[in-house]
């Protein structure tokens, strides 16, 4: 049976001080029913990995380089992530696609860095307010999909992530139907490419305004396996509830 997953994005917030949230959290969470990870900022989680070392609890990066090395200034490999201990790496959250011009294509090869390192690739992907009005999220939502995820996905190494980025820190979300119409697409669109078994068994998680109030709704939708939460997750009494809805 397959683990739901809480994770929470950090974005670029916390410091040091942060670090005693992560604490509370794995206070609060000894043996969890699911899967956590915290993506912290890539300054702490070396720290972060440390404090979790002993707990069921997860650190991923939040973006990572599609080479394993080399003349890139600012940026971080996905073996660095892995020896920092990272066990996972978001990829193509909409604020890298947006502010990093990113595309899908390079998405794809980050994926491809973040499997050979071991990573679990957390692939986001999610449309617009002007396109979901245009009526072209399924659209938009299959050809992300097609071209974001690389041959080779499996439920070891790939979680997927549905972000409508006009839900995200808005404080808006969409109807559990529009939620459920986008899951249940990308769960038969990773069917009809990798079988049913394997499409099974990713993990589908919907992220965008997820708080304590809204959780136990949007976690009852149909293919919804866990959520990526953004600003709820940087205070464990805030993540906590979210966690124990799952
Ligand atoms: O990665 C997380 C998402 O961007 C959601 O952020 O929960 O603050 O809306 P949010």
């Amino acid at each position: 049976m397959k683990r739901k997953l809480a994770a929470g994005n950090w974005k670029m917030n916390g410091t040091n001080a942060s670090l005693g949230e992560l604490q509370s959290l794995t206070t609060a969470h000894p043996d969890p029913r699911v899967d956590i990870l915290i993506c912290p900022p890539a300054t702490l989680i070396v720290q972060a990995a440390a404090l979790t070392a002993d707990s069921p609890l997860m650190i991923g990066g939040q973006d990572c380089h599609s080479a394993p090395s080399g003349a890139h200034t600012g940026d971080i490999s996905a073996p660095m992530l892995a020896d920092a201990g990272a066990t996972a790496v978001l990829l193509g959250h909409s604020e890298r696609r947006e502010n990093h011009n990113e595309t899908s294509d390079l998405v794809a090869e980050k994926a491809l860095a973040a499997w050979s390192a071991g990573l679990t690739a957390v692939i986001c992907l999610g449309e617009t307010l002007a396109q979901r009005e245009a009526a072209q999220t399924l659209d938009v939502i299959a050809t992300q999909l097609d071209t974001s995820l690389p041959d080779g996905a499996t439920g070891t190494n790939t979680v997927i992530a549905y972000e409508p980025v006009w839900a995200i820190g808005t404080g808006l979300t969409p109807s559990t139907a529009q939620i459920a119409e986008v899951h249940d697409f990308l769960r038969a669109r990773l069917a009809d490419r990798l079988g049913a078994a394997q499409a099974n068994a990713i993990r589908l998680l919907y992220g965008g305004s997820v708080k304590p109030a809204n959780a136990d709704e949007i976690f009852a939708t149909s293919n919804v396996d866990g959520a990526l939460v953004g600003g709820a997750s940087l205070k464990s009494a805030d993540f906590s509830p979210i966690i124990s809805a799952l």
